[in-house]
């Protein structure tokens, strides 16, 4: 009889075994999921990097014109062969680069502050996007009130982005979301 346990027992196992191996999507997409978290965390320190660089180094309006040279150059830079990463916004700053498709708008719209994270396919390429939520009050020096920024900071935002919308934020809103694409689907 406990032989036959046993036996029951490995079997059960070994199903068990074999099913998980062959499981092969979900884990295909689990590391798709675990590429492109990682990519953003870097994606992410990058630009915080420069951001704070150049904040001290010259404050925000310093700070407003590296941003508009490097964020972009950044963002081509860090996709790599399989992978394309970018940020885009909920209402844009830049809107040559930043404006989402209607079909990241939607997934946008679903994204919460519990569930910041939303892994789909869209054209038949896996995509994953992750919420921006402003925590940080350093934001709000760039994306804020207005009537908050010093003329001469609105005057460069004017200046570099004369269809700027992405002001009048205010802490815990969705500023926009960092979205990775599988290069081909
Ligand atoms: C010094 C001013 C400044 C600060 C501070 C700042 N930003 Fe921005 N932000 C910009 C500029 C300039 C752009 C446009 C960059 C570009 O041309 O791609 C931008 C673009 C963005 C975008 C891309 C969407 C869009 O509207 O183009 C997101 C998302 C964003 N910022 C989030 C944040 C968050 C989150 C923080 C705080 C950690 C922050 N920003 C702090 C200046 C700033």
């Amino acid at each position: 009889m406990r032989s036959l346990h046993c036996t029951l027992f490995v079997f059960a196992l070994l199903t068990l075994l074999t099913t998980q191996t062959h499981a092969e999507p979900a884990s295909d997409d689990a590391s798709f999921e675990a590429r492109a978290g990682a990519l953003i965390q870097q994606f992410k320190g990058n630009l915080k990097n420069h951001l704070q660089k150049a904040m001290q180094a010259g404050g925000p309006t310093h700070a407003i014109e590296v941003c508009s040279k490097k964020a972009p150059e950044i963002t081509a830079a860090m996709s790599t062969k399989t992978l394309r990463i970018r940020r885009v916004g909920t209402r844009v700053r830049n809107k040559e680069t930043n404006v989402p498709s209607a079909e990241i708008s939607k997934v946008l719209a679903k994204l919460t502050p519990q569930e910041p994270a939303v892994s789909t396919t869209i054209n038949g390429r896996k995509t994953f996007v992750r919420g921006i939520y402003l925590n940080n009050a350093v934001c709000l020096t760039c994306h804020g009130d207005k009537s908050q920024m010093s003329e001469e900071l609105r005057t460069t935002l004017h200046t570099l982005y004369p269809n700027d919308e992405a002001t009048g934020f205010k802490m815990g809103e969705l500023r926009g979301a960092f979205v990775v694409q599988q290069s081909t689907p």
